[in-house]
């Protein structure tokens, strides 16, 4: 099966969205598309390895960034005429979400959207923010700027093979989230899977609500749900 595999800037369902797509790719041949944040984001949870791993894994897997697209983004009508079996976007930002459900094209995934449904390309989308109301979730790596002694040197950033840390400080646009500061600050002053509670908009969970009145779409709101679905659409 060819399956197209968008993924947005979402740390949310981001594990849980990598762990699928590793398992798909074990017996599919698999395209992976990347939005411009989400390609920031990948590296700030420490996933750029796997998705490069998936992409060696099959010599007809590509990996296609919306960095390396033109304004009009000609691909996305080549990408859903006739290529795929199914696309699937997962995580799926509030951002995305929102410009989907408004017929908005903008950016190459938001395009894809658009265009499957004149392909006629059965398309899943897992959006992060489905309940109006707290959900929890991890962050990426950061310094506690209580703990942190701004030892000189400091051993965290002497470890910091991408020159990320400058104390207090990690340049998240750096990180590679690779932990090796958190294994030399004596003071433990790095946190690398800290939970937090966010709030979810009324406007983003009516966003989500929306998507599943737009027609060729598919709303998932489980990633681990997307094998079923995918056998429930093909059959
Ligand atoms: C570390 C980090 C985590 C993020 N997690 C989320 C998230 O879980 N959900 C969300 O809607 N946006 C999240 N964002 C914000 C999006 O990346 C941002 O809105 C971006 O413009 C989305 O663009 P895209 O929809 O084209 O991928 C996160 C940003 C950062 C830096």
């Amino acid at each position: 099966m060819k399956i197209l595999w968008a993924i947005t800037g979402a740390g949310h369902l981001l594990k849980e969205s990598i762990k699928t797509l590793e398992k798909l790719s074990e017996n599919n041949q698999i395209t992976i598309v990347t939005s411009k944040a989400a390609k920031e984001v990948l590296k700030l949870y420490g996933y750029t390895k796997n998705i490069e791993e998936i992409i060696e894994k099959n010599k007809e897997n590509q990996l296609i960034t919306d960095k390396q697209q033109q304004y009009s983004y000609p691909l996305s009508g080549k990408l859903t005429h006739n290529k795929y079996d199914i696309i699937i976007i997962s995580p799926t930002t509030a951002n995305t979400t929102a410009k989907i459900v408004h017929a908005i094209a903008d950016t190459l995934i938001t395009n894809i959207a658009a265009q499957s449904g004149k392909g006629e390309i059965p398309l899943i989308v897992v959006p992060v923010d489905q309940k109006q109301g707290h959900i929890t979730t991890t962050i990426p790596p950061y310094i506690d700027k209580e703990k942190c002694k701004k030892c000189t040197p400091c051993p965290a950033q002497r470890s910091c093979p991408t020159n990320a840390i400058i104390p207090p400080e990690i340049n998240t646009i750096k990180c590679i989230s690779c932990k090796k500061c958190k294994e030399t600050c004596p003071y433990h002053a790095i946190n690398t899977d800290k939970q937090i509670k966010l709030y979810i908009r009324q406007i983003d969970a009516q966003n989500t609500k929306k998507l599943e009145t737009i027609e060729n779409i598919t709303t998932l709101y489980k990633v681990e749900d997307i094998p079923k679905e995918i056998k429930r659409i093909l059959g």
